[in-house]
């Protein structure tokens, strides 16, 4: 009886404060953005409009001023050695490299739309 009791006791004590995997509620894992994105079509047009975009930095070039349709984009995975970067990249930090020397913009954030909608065209594009 007793025993019936406390069992009762402790299942009440979990069912109202949860269980939770993680020991810490920052542990616990966030949304990538909080608006997510859903349709692939519409990130590819972005990643078409962004490709053309002279405005992404300030040196009056495009990503389509040196990779028009995609030139010179490998599909060899990253990371992988980067001859102009004289570095070991992943393609989101290539991106950003481009981004801040050809393009003198600033870096894009890893977690922003245009990160992805570059990428995107980049994984679209690879030859
Ligand atoms: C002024 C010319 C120029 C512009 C503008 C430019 N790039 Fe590049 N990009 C290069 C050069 C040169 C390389 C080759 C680097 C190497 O392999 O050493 C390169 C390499 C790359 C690569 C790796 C290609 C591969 O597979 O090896 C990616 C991805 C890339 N650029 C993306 C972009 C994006 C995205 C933009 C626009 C935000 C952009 N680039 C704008 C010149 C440019």
């Amino acid at each position: 009886m007793r025993q019936t009791l406390l069992l009762c006791l402790l299942l009440a004590i979990f069912t109202v404060f949860g269980v939770s995997k993680y020991a810490d509620s920052a542990d616990e894992p966030k949304l990538i953005r909080e608006d997510p994105l859903q349709d692939m079509d519409a990130l590819m047009k972005t990643a078409d409009r962004l490709w053309k975009d002279t405005s992404l930095g300030t040196a009056g070039v495009s990503c389509s001023t040196c990779h028009p349709d995609g030139k010179d984009l490998r599909a060899e995975p990253f990371p992988r050695r980067i001859e102009m970067a004289n570095d070991i990249l992943t393609l989101d930090q290539m991106i950003n490299f481009c981004m801040t020397f050809p393009m003198k913009g600033k870096p894009l954030q890893w977690n922003s739309r245009e990160m992805t909608a570059l990428a995107a065209y980049v994984k679209a594009h690879a030859k």
